[in-house]
Parts: structure tokens; sequence; C-alpha cells
């Protein structure tokens, strides 16, 4: 089932509950053969209930290939439809989901595919977590920020009207299958605003993929097929291990955040419509180096070293004009928040960062600072 220019990243857990990571240009084809072997499901697949959450413009683009697939390997899918955006990853969403799982009866032994973007697979993997006290779930991410982030890493959830991601919980999926040929179809805005999270590996962790972004930039956004495989290789390999050191966020999974925190307030702010979840944490990522530099723990070459890749990308990097007190107070009903301190992860230099709890009273001029242009 291994074919060629098909590679996985294995990503290790206690209590058997680790999983690979497949990744390839054009794999798909191999998708049904794969969930097989990772859903221990027998010769025909026949038997075994499985679930494809997705929306109606993702099934348009990549469903006929994926259902061949599965059905090649013995497999009838169900299909769950669910809208699209950030601003339907609601408790409604999954209140819908487990409606139709009860009307389809779906069992323990039953699993779904989560086949979108990082919505889809928050939906999928929060409602995997909760239905009959947790059912297994596979991720077929079809955009950048999934297939380099979301789909890894076993964090679900949906969004509060106060804050995202408010709600939800940690359920690891059975496996992750990239296929990088599905982002062609990812409208160019959205292929952009994903790179941010490539960037954000980059500054806490790998100067080494920093380094390639600067050089490749442009080949990068013309969907060049090795550098975009290469982003989404490393990306991946840089998050596992992230995981695999701290699964539940108690120490280094913190500094998968950087540029979240404005990023999270951001998206809030403007109802989810306005911004790409990658646009914002650009932005949140030139604050967070903003504030590094001001504290004295970074160079000002690295807030310029950031924003030259952020640019040359073509991602945001100044503040949209929002009230730096409604930013605040958005910031502050984070999970990054410990005894009152809001939490930021803050570049040192290209590839080290440290997590800093900041003060209000200084926050509030910084934030006035980086949001009144
Ligand atoms: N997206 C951040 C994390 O998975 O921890």
């Amino acid at each position: 089932m291994k074919q060629a220019g098909m590679d996985q990243i294995s990503l290790r857990l206690d209590r058997n509950r680790g999983y690979g990571i497949v990744i390839g240009h054009g794999i798909t084809p191999c998708f049904g053969e794969w969930v097989k072997k990772v859903g221990g499901v027998g010769e025909s697949g026949a038997g075994e209930k499985v679930g494809i959450v997705t929306h109606p413009r993702v099934m348009r683009l990549h469903g006929s290939e994926v259902i061949g697939s599965l059905k090649k390997a013995g497999f009838s899918p169900v299909l769950f439809f669910l809208p699209e955006g950030e601003q339907n990853k609601t408790l409604r969403a999954i209140d819908s989901l487990y409606d139709r799982l009860i009307k389809r009866r779906f069992e323990r032994s039953s699993f779904l595919i989560a086949m979108g973007g990082g919505v889809i697979g928050d939906i999928t993997g929060f409602a995997a977590a909760t239905f009959l006290r947790g059912i297994r779930y596979i991720q077929y991410p079809t955009t950048v920020v999934a297939q380099v982030d979301a789909a890894i890493g076993g964090k679900t959830g949906v969004d509060h009207p106060k804050g995202k991601n408010l709600i939800g919980a940690f359920h690891q999926p059975l496996g992750v299958f990239i296929d990088s040929s599905v982002l062609r179809t990812l409208p160019k805005r959205e292929f952009v605003a994903g790179l941010a999270e490539v960037v954000k590996y980059g500054v806490i962790l790998d100067p080494k993929l920093f380094e390639f972004m600067e050089k490749n930039a442009k080949k990068i956004l013309s969907g060049d097929e090795a550098a975009v495989l290469n982003c989404i290789k490393r990306s991946v390999a840089d998050k596992a291990a992230v995981v695999e050191a701290d699964e539940q966020e108690s120490g280094l999974r913190k500094i998968l955040n950087y540029g979240h925190t404005l990023g999270h307030a951001i998206e809030t702010l403007t109802g989810y419509r306005q911004y790409k979840h990658g646009e914002a944490v650009s932005i949140g990522m030139m604050m967070a180096a903003q504030i590094a530099n001001a504290v004295g723990i970074a160079k000002v070459d690295i807030v310029k070293r950031q924003q030259g890749l952020l640019q040359a990308l073509g991602l945001p990097i100044r503040c949209p004009k929002l009230d730096p007190s409604a930013i605040i107070n958005v910031m502050g009903l984070d999970k990054k928040v410990a005894r009152g301190n809001i939490h930021f992860v803050l570049p040192e230099r290209i590839g080290v960062v440290r997590v800093m709890g900041v003060q209000n009273r200084l926050l509030q001029g910084w934030v006035e600072n980086f949001c009144s242009n």
C-alpha cells in the first residue's frame, strides 16, 4: 500500500494511541487501503460503518477520488455535510451531526473521516470524542492550515461567541492522510494564509525551514510541488515532535500558540469573517515579535526578518483598527491565560522562543501602539 513518493511520519504516544501521518503528492488512490489498515478493518471492508464529514465544496472537488478509493477498498461511506466557515464551528453543528449519527445508527466500532479544512477536522474530532463516549476518526485535511497544523495532535472543539476553541477535547485520530495535490484547488488567499503556520514552525523551532522559505518564497507561492511538499513535511515533523513531547499542552506545546493570542482575538472581534485564521496569526506573530523586542529579548533584526518573510509571502502584518481594550478583554478569555497574566510566546531568535506572562498594564500600551495604525 505504501507507494513511491509516500512518506510516513510517526507520532508516538502512550497507551497505544500513536499514529502515522502519511504525506505525498497524488496519493489519494491509496487512501481506501490505508483506511482499512489503520482502522483494523478486515479484508472486505464491508460491514464497518464509515462516515465522511465534509462540506459540499470540498465534496465537489475531491469527493469522487476519495469515495472511489474507499469503495475500491470495500467501504460504503455515509456522507455528512456541514456548512463551511469558522462562523459555523459551533455546538449547533455538533448537535446536528449527533442527530444524523444516531439516525444512521453509528456505533462504537464505526468511524468518521474528516475531509476538509481545520473547521471540519475540529468539529469531526469533537463529535468523535463525545459521541457514544468516543468513537474513532481519521483526518483527510484539504487546506494548508489543516495539513500542517490542525489535523495533527488531537485538539478538537468548537468556538463560543466569547472566544475561539473555548469548548473541546483532546482526542487523537487513528491517522492523518495528507495528499498535497489537493492544495492545487485551494483559493490563493486560503493557500497563502496557511503559510503563516509554516512560518510559525520556522520561528519557534526550525530555523532551516525559515531559511528555506526565505530562499524559496516565490516557488512556494507558485505552488511548486517539491517546495510545497518540503514545507508540509517539515511542519508535520515539527508538530509531531512537539505533540509527542507534550500532548496535553502542559509545557512545550504552548509554543505552537505563537501569534495565536492576538490572532484569536482578531478573529473573534471580527466575527470570524474578515480574516482567515493564518492571516490573523501572521498579524499576531508581528505583535509578538515587537513585544519581544520591546522587552529586550529579541533584537530588531528578528522582527525585520520575520516581517520580510511574511510580506514576501503576501501575508498581512498590520493590526486592523480595533478597540485595544476589547482586544485585551478577549485575549484575557483565551486559554493562554494563567493566574490573570496573559501568556505570550515570544521569539528570542529564529528557532528559539520563550513563553512569558505579560502584565496587563504593559500590554495595554503595546496593544494600543500596535493596533492604532
Ligand atoms: N494548533 C496548536 C496545537 O495544536 O497545539
